[in-house]
């Protein structure tokens, strides 16, 4: 049956550019829809800007125009870059709507009449001269525990103690930078710790909707520390007030009072939707009304967790409204191992990378093939994604058009002759199609990539095995060579298919190189006619080039503002610069002997819990492995196969709960007995001075998934 799903992904704030952190998350939502829309889901996916608040209205009031004015200069900014990511959302809206004040206003006016809303006078900072609360973010001063000077009002990042602005020794307002006072104000709650709210949440976030987590299980755990034991009523009442100056929504019958940003940016979401509704005609209560047939899924990073599996839902339910089906967090991106950096170029924004003509869809390929549906932090790591791009993409994707489309344009006028059924079945498998949609639905994109290259390289295979090149100079192989290059090009156009969700601007022109309707799922299956004629074949992917990366760093490198070093005659790179010194420090060892950190950190190595050992029939070395190593597939342990040259050296029967190492990012191998989907560590020597094999085993502690490195 067709399911209905309403996507979002989190609101970025309307006072900054996107950059790559972000887009990891727009990628991996935009890929997810996608898929839905592919295999024919009705999906909607709807965003907007995160508008509110005070460092919005103090960086409109520096650059001296109106709030209102940022956010829509912003609002542009926003889509141009996402649009040129192919993000395809069916509304990009904004929290500063008529819609979302609506919204904001029923949730509020329906929490207040089940009596979950209370006022409290609370003390806070107030800058005199400002004439403004200051939130903690805008009070500096010295850290009350290690002393050290220019700290936050909430937390110190030198020793990372967490202390209340009222300890912060020395403050000052990072506003006006005068001494602030502390002043009484009525602050409005919403009660989270009354036992309706902990009640529901306990349940809420346990719950599975269609036999799936709502909750990731690391985020399920997460979630369960923050309430407490049962009966502990850990949760605190939220302040979801701020006083007049603030740019937000003013509360109902509550003169120079705002809703915080954090209340309404999530009802953002819902907001979107209704301009989306009244736009398109759709029924905005089945959608949003408890018992809504919609699946209501929402990607996130896992630093705004809080806010999503808690505040959110016991708003929507306390306020009338259903629940979120499912909250998927990722982790957080760093770029060559490091967190990203302003002075290192590796801060890159999203309009940079435009500009500097990289292709959006390298990246795009690239962080889905990290993405694994878990909140692990995932890395850019710059030689890993030229490798990865020009060898996947260019090397093996593209590579089978680009050898064999010509022979149908030249040899028989663009008309497909007859496929190699046998051999198309023998590689598009029912089973194959199963497991990478499965992998799609678990947001293991990169599962799904590693069995989509995997198809790739039997495509290619079999072009280097029927050698259509020699066939074309033998006239007598004319039917032949008509054979293989058409039996190549469906083969071709299935995996484009499967690569559809990653790469959609390809997509459109394999669909043009076709001649035919837009791909769907079904289509994989299904090679073209003997007759189809296509169209012309134009080069579909360029390689990456090192300089086309070096020159993105530099554009996003602060210290390029630096002055030039004596006696440099051109512009100062750092990046070559540093890998100058990289290089020559290298010379003196002998570079021939080592690789780089960056290659060694290609291979992803984890702990691996042998959760099966077993003969295998017929082969007299090998031991089948069923190998634990964190995954998930719809909520399950998904369990990795791998064929072990071990069988002289162990007892299967000894094997079975051992903790181990494995390679978890080896292309999967087809083997006589199966799919074999990486390999297991294991020392030998080899001059056999030492005979024997010995697998790896970690220190206690280890648990499966964990990473080696
Ligand atoms: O953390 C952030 O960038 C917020 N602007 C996310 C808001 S998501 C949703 F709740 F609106
Ligand atoms: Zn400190």
């Amino acid at each position: 049956m067709k399911r209905s799903l309403l996507v979002t992904s989190a609101l970025p704030y309307a006072n900054g550019a996107i950059h790559l952190g972000h887009l990891v998350e727009y990628i991996q939502t935009d890929i997810w829809v996608r898929f839905q829309k592919l295999i024919g889901n009705q999906a909607t996916y709807v965003c907007a800007d995160d508008t509110h608040g005070t460092p919005i209205m103090l960086r409109a009031e520096k650059e001296g125009i109106t709030p209102e004015a940022l956010i829509a200069r912003v609002h542009n900014e926003h889509l141009r870059d996402f649009t040129g990511f192919h993000i395809n959302f069916d509304l990009y809206h904004s929290t500063h709507s008529d819609e979302n004040r609506e919204c904001a206003e029923t949730i509020y006016r329906n929490l207040q009449a089940a009596g979950l809303i209370e006022v409290r006078e609370i003390e806070q900072y107030y800058d005199l001269e400002k004439g403004m609360f200051l939130p903690d973010r805008f009070i500096k001063g010295e850290c009350p525990k290690c002393g050290a000077a220019d700290q936050y009002g909430d937390n110190c990042e030198s020793c990372g103690a967490a202390y209340t602005p009222a300890e912060l020794k020395n403050p000052r307002s990072a506003v006006s930078g005068s001494v602030p006072v502390f002043k009484p104000s009525q602050h409005y709650f919403f009660k989270l710790s009354d036992p309706r709210c902990q009640q529901f949440l306990r349940d809420f976030t346990r719950s599975a909707p269609n036999g799936i987590p709502v909750l990731q299980h690391e985020a399920a755990n997460k979630m369960q520390e923050w309430l407490g034991a049962p009966g502990e009523n850990k949760l605190s009442d939220w302040d979801i007030s701020r006083d007049a100056p603030y740019f937000g929504f003013a509360i109902p019958d509550a003169p120079g009072k705002y809703f915080y940003v954090w209340l309404d940016a999530p009802i953002g979401y819902m907001g979107a939707f209704k301009a989306l509704a009244k736009k398109e005609g759709l029924n905005f209560d089945a959608y949003w009304k408890p018992n809504s047939n919609t699946e209501l899924v929402h990607f996130i990073g896992k630093d705004i967790l809080y806010f999503h599996a808690l505040f959110w839902p016991a708003m929507l339910h306390e306020g009338g409204f259903r629940v979120p089906t499912r909250i998927c967090a990722h982790g957080f991106l760093t770029v060559d191992g490091a967190k990203m950096s302003k002075s290192r170029g590796t801060f890159i924004t999203a309009e940079s990378y435009l500009q500097q003509k990289l292709n959006p869809e390298w990246l795009r390929y690239y962080f889905a093939s990290k993405l694994n549906g878990t909140m692990e932090d995932i890395d850019l790591s710059l030689d890993d994604f030229i490798a990865k791009v020009n060898s996947d993409l260019v090397g093996k994707y593209v590579n089978i058009a680009s050898r064999c489309a010509g022979f149908i344009k030249k040899q028989f006028d663009g008309v497909l002759g007859e496929t190699d059924q046998a051999i198309f079945d023998q590689i598009i498998t029912d089973e194959a199609l199963t497991e990478i949609a499965a992998a799609f639905e678990a947001r293991d994109s990169a599962r799904a990539l590693r069995q989509i290259m995997y198809l790739a390289d039997q495509a290619n295979l079999y072009v280097n095995d029927r050698q259509p090149w020699l066939l074309a100079k033998d006239p007598e192989q004319r039917a032949q060579l008509h054979q293989v290059a058409s039996t190549a090009l469906n083969l071709f156009r299935s995996l484009s298919v499967l690569l559809k969700p990653v790469l959609p601007a390809l997509a459109a022109q394999v669909e043009a190189f076709y001649n035919a309707d837009p791909l769907v799922w079904a289509d994989a299956r299904k090679p073209l006619s003997a007759g189809h004629c296509i169209n012309d074949y134009a080069h579909l992917m360029n390689r990456i080039e090192r300089p086309m990366v070096d020159a993105l760093i530099a554009a996003n490198s602060d210290s390029l503002q630096a002055p030039a070093p004596a006696k440099a005659d051109k512009k100062a790179d750092p990046k070559q610069a540093a890998q100058k010194q990289v290089k020559a420090e290298e010379s003196k060892v002998g570079t021939h002997d080592h690789i780089s950190i960056d290659d060694f950190t290609k291979v992803d190595l984890r702990i691996a819990k042998i959760v099966n050992a077993e003969h295998v029939e017929g082969a007299d070395k090998l031991i089948r492995l069923q190998l634990d190593i964190g995954e998930t597939e719809n909520g399950e342990p998904r369990l990795r196969q791998v064929f072990a040259g071990i069988k002289s050296a162990y007892d299967p029967a000894q094997l079975v709960g051992r903790l181990t190492v494995m390679v978890a990012n080896l292309a999967p191998r087809k083997m006589k007995f199966g799919l074999s989907e990486g390999m297991v560590l294991a020392a030998s020597d080899t001059d056999e001075k030492h005979p024997g094999l010995f697998i790896l085993s970690p220190d206690a502690g280890a648990q499966p998934g964990m990473r080696v490195k």
